[in-house]
């Protein structure tokens, strides 16, 4: 047993987390009862798992790591990327790690690395049992859906998608992956963070009476910029230069604030029921250089029972910023991490509760469509800036929006823009 096992999030503290929790965790139980019947494999308390790395970017890296430090008795076998530089740095990265334990579960062939947009495909049709999506939002519902059709449990980065469209393909992947008992984890990290996970149980068992009001913020500064080299085509310009293209990530508000949205959308029991906000560009002036993205937004979401929650999330130099969730009650506030005992890392912990929730050590997890909820209260903002208009739920669930290309080719051209004009966007 690794040092990690028995540190941070019980049982218990899971199933109390949230309402949705104890939906989830029986129905989790009928779903991993059933896994024998669906070709589902079952592993055992010291079955040795085998992972794989789809996106092997700096987080896909950081994630594929913190699996290992978490759980010693799973192996990286197999990993792919969009371009081989990644993959690489990635591989040396992992082998010469200064762990010499995460070393030892380094065992990645050359059979097993591979290259290009399609690789997903190669990847899934190992014999892994975890895939972690490290790649970008664009082509999260593709490969999600491809991952759950292989039979794979899943550890999937945040944003889930950058679209409604793409919103219904993920989530419908993330039930087949619950009724198959497949287990799934998102990035959405502070879930798995003691802090927040003990406060926020005891906010939604009424520690500050009932909830009047809230805001969450994400301003900071601009984000990486990576300026189009001469031997880059427009498919490679989008895909390394991602942050700044809104089909490749969603703009900010969906890229970061989804965090903070996440929080709202956890102390307040399910998604908003609607939202008006605005947003637009003042910071970045070209657009080869920081593509189609605003760089700020201020939302005021709206939930069922009447409460707003204000949201800012920017990319400003030079000003003040801040990246907080707070929450007021009848009798008190709370900035939602305040009531709790420290624990592991959330992003090792994240790991060790997918292994756990495999193994049946631990609850069964599937966070597939609460988080595909948060990134959905992310784009409905985005929806409501670009548009002037108020959007609510229901808009959002069912707009046909979709804006990722169905046509990816290395060969064609993915012009920029236009940058939505309050108004008229979508
Ligand atoms: N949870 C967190 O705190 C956190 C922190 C940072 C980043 N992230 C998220 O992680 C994701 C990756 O961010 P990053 O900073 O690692 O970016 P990155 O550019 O370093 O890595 C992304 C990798 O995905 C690869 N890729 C893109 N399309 C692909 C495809 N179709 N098939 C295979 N590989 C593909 C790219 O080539 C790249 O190597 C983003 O969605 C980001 O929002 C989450």
């Amino acid at each position: 047993m690794n040092s990690h096992d028995n540190q941070g999030i019980t049982r218990r503290d899971f199933g109390r987390a949230t309402a949705a929790g104890f939906a989830i965790l029986a129905s989790g139980v009928a779903s991993a009862a059933a896994a024998t019947k669906t070709g589902v494999k079952k592993h055992g308390k010291t079955d040795l798992l085998k992972v794989g790395l789809l996106g092997c970017g700096n987080r896909g890296t950081g994630a594929a790591t913190q699996m290992l430090l978490g759980n010693r008795n799973v192996r990286l076998v197999a990993m792919t990327d969009t371009f081989k530089d990644r993959l690489d740095a990635s591989r040396n990265s992992i082998k010469n790690h200064k762990d010499a334990q995460v070393k030892k579960q380094y065992a990645v062939s050359d059979k097993n690395c591979f290259i290009g947009l399609d690789a997903y495909k190669q990847i899934l049709a190992t014999d892994i049992d975890i895939i972690i999506h490290g790649a970008l939002p664009y082509c999260r519902p593709m490969h999600i859906e491809a991952a759950v059709k292989a039979k794979k449990h899943i550890f999937t980065e945040k944003p889930v998608a950058v679209d409604p469209t793409g919103i219904r393909q993920f989530m419908a992947a993330a039930k087949e992956a619950q009724s198959l008992g497949l287990s799934l984890v998102a990035g959405t990290q502070r879930r798995h963070q003691k802090e927040y996970v003990e406060t926020i149980e005891k906010l939604r068992d009424g520690a500050i009476g009932d909830i009047l009001a809230g805001r969450v913020y994400w301003c900071g500064g601009l984000p990486f910029v990576h300026e189009r080299k001469p031997e880059w085509n427009d498919l490679e310009t989008r895909i390394r230069n991602w942050y700044a293209y809104c089909w490749i990530a969603g703009d900010n508000i969906v890229e970061q604030h989804v965090h903070n949205l996440d929080i709202m959308n956890w102390v307040m029991g399910g998604p908003p029921k609607s939202v008006f906000a605005s947003g637009g560009r003042t910071w970045k002036p070209k657009e080869e250089k920081y593509g189609d993205i605003y760089d700020n937004f201020s939302c005021d979401y709206e939930f069922p029972n009447g409460v707003h929650f204000s949201s800012f999330s920017r990319h400003w130099n030079g000003c003040d910023g801040g990246v907080f969730e707070e929450v007021v009650g009848t009798k008190g506030k709370s900035n939602c991490h305040d009531q709790g005992g420290s624990g592991l890392d959330p992003y090792v912990q994240e790991h060790v509760d997918l292994v756990n929730s495999i193994r049946g050590t631990g609850p069964y997890l599937n966070e597939g469509v609460q988080v595909a909820e948060s990134t959905l209260t992310a784009i409905m903002g985005r929806m409501s800036a670009y548009t002037g208009k108020k959007i609510t739920w229901e808009d959002a669930m069912k707009s046909d929006l979709s804006i990722v290309p169905q046509d990816l080719d290395w060969k064609k051209s993915y012009p920029v823009g236009p940058i939505p004009a309050p108004g008229s966007g979508a």
